[in-house]
């Protein structure tokens, strides 16, 4: 035996006489917990989705995403998080599995979003150390159940581990749902669950207005299809949908300005998948005119210029890949061509049945496809690459045929070099142009901001938004005086 082997196999050792009096179960539960919390949604808001998802499949017309803060904490930051829904409920025996990683009633179900019975552990514990489920059937009572990470993970659960879901209790709501409550159902709630998410130490943004504004913006494109069955809140913000090909007229952004996508046939294939059930796939396709995502039309959508549309064109770029409606994933590479950033103006969506799940190489988590090789041949086959080369045609020729544009005016009588207390310490040489060095400045941004993780990017978009509103809001002569206010040589 090699040193190497020798130590490894010591390793072992010691693990096995550790855990020698633990049940021999097929999972280690605290290693499975505590692993379990990093499964890998994308962000919060994948995870919040898969609470939402159950709700949808409960019939609930309405759904509250709400946040609780620590009395004594930030009023900024949530720590707590509620998904309220008016759906049929689930007795108590049935929230005890809930609860179950694995715990289901619809095991590898086809016909709606749920099938694997992880979703709501994995997505709760994803976010949080304890998360309570209260639910209740019409003319039943509100029962819950608590679940705390942290007596697993110290293995306080000890010898009852096999019983490490209690018995579920009647209960009240908690008192930061009370004000929610009254909102949505001001003639009382009939039936219905609750998920409560305490202890939240996972949160990708650092405020609530962050997590709101994302939260509104993704569920709208993710359940664009899904939102005339069921209204979803956050934080009392009404989830609009908003199709990111841009062609539904009630969709919101569809009407921003007089520019509209431009819509391809449709094309529907019927495939056959696993156990010789069939499943349809449509193809949706659009192009937009090149002006589609500016504010002022003679002119590119960058920086302040860019409108509402442009966050989505760039932020689902690629097939869009849905799953019964819902939105799962972004692809910007097939097997025969790659989608690069003037390929935001093309737009396409493959909406596939779950019955087709294993040609999609759909995952437990739900938020990513890994489409197999015969099935891009069927894709290709029913018109896909020929559809991308045609939008992309019509992209550039409606681009070539645009007017020549106007110089470009900058509305501030731009001093030729920028103040000194703004350069001080930096290497900008004295004769940049402001509007140059606004430009490059704004490119940088935007170049970081692409290549950060969610949050920090989020933040840098936050940074443009704020800045880009109060430069709408200024008079504008009122540039005339910028170089008075900033000169300081
Ligand atoms: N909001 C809800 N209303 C009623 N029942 C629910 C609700 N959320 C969960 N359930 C019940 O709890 C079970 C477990 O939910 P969970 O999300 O873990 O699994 P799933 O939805 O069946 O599958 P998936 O892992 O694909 O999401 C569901 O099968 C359903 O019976
Ligand atoms: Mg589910």
């Amino acid at each position: 035996m090699t040193q190497l082997h020798a130590e490894v196999i010591a390793a072992q050792r010691q693990y096995t006489l550790r855990a020698r009096d633990q049940n021999l179960g097929l999972i280690a539960p605290e290693a499975f917990v505590r692993g379990i919390r990093h499964m890998g949604y994308r962000s919060n808001v994948e995870a919040i989705a898969e609470l939402v998802d159950n709700s949808i499949q409960a019939y609930a017309e309405t759904v509250d995403i709400v946040f609780g803060y620590d009395a004594d904490g930030s009023a900024r930051k949530p720590t707590h998080l509620a998904v309220i829904d008016n759906g049929h409920g689930m007795d108590p025996d049935m929230i005890r599995f809930a609860m179950m990683w694995g715990g289901t009633h619809r095991e590898n179900d086809r016909g709606g979003l749920g099938r694997f019975g992880y979703g709501l552990p994995c997505a709760t514990v994803s976010m949080g150390r304890c998360f309570t489920i209260y639910s209740k059937t019409s003319g039943g009572h509100l029962h819950a159940v608590t679940f705390e990470l942290d007596t697993v993970i110290d293995g306080n659960a000890g010898a009852e581990r096999e019983a490490a879901i209690p018995t579920p209790e009647l209960a009240e709501l908690p008192h930061f749902l009370h004000d929610a409550m009254r909102r949505s159902y001001p003639g009382g709630w009939q039936s219905g669950t609750v998920i409560v998410i305490e202890k939240l130490d996972r949160l990708d943004w650092s405020t609530a207005a962050g997590l709101r504004r994302n939260l509104v913006r993704q569920f709208g494109v993710a359940y664009h299809k899904l939102l005339w069955a069921t209204r979803v809140q956050v934080d009392g913000e009404q989830v609009r949908p908003i199709d990111p090909l841009f062609l539904n007229p009630d969709a919101d952004l569809h009407n921003l300005d007089e520019d509209r996508a431009i819509a391809l046939d449709p094309v529907t294939v019927r495939i056959e998948g696993d156990e010789r059930r069939v499943g349809d796939v449509v193809l949706r396709y659009a192009w937009l005119p090149p002006s589609f995502a500016a504010i002022d039309k003679t002119r590119d959508a960058i920086g302040i210029n860019a409108n509402d549309r442009f966050p989505i064109m760039k932020q689902y770029h690629g097939i869009i890949f849905s799953r019964n409606g819902r939105l799962v994933d972004v692809q910007s590479r097939t097997p025969w061509t790659i989608f690069i950033n003037n390929d935001r103006y093309i737009r396409i969506e493959i909406e596939f049945s779950a019955v087709l799940d294993e040609a999609f190489g759909v995952t437990t988590s739900k938020q990513q496809v890994s489409v197999s090789p015969e099935m891009w041949d069927r894709l290709r086959g029913a018109g896909l690459h020929k559809a991308i080369e045609h939008l992309r045609a019509k992209v550039k020729s409606a681009k070539a045929g645009r007017p020549a544009r106007e110089p470009r005016t900058v509305s501030v009588s731009a001093p030729s070099a920028l103040p000194a207390r703004v350069t001080r310490g930096l290497a900008v040489p004295r004769d940049v142009a402001v509007s140059d060095a606004l430009r490059m400045l704004l490119d940088e941004i935007e170049s970081r901001a692409s290549n950060a993780k969610l949050a920090v990017r989020t933040e840098y978009r936050e940074l443009l938004r704020g800045w880009s509103e109060r430069m709408a809001a200024t008079p504008r002569d009122r540039g005339k005086s910028y170089r008075e206010q900033t000169n300081t040589d």
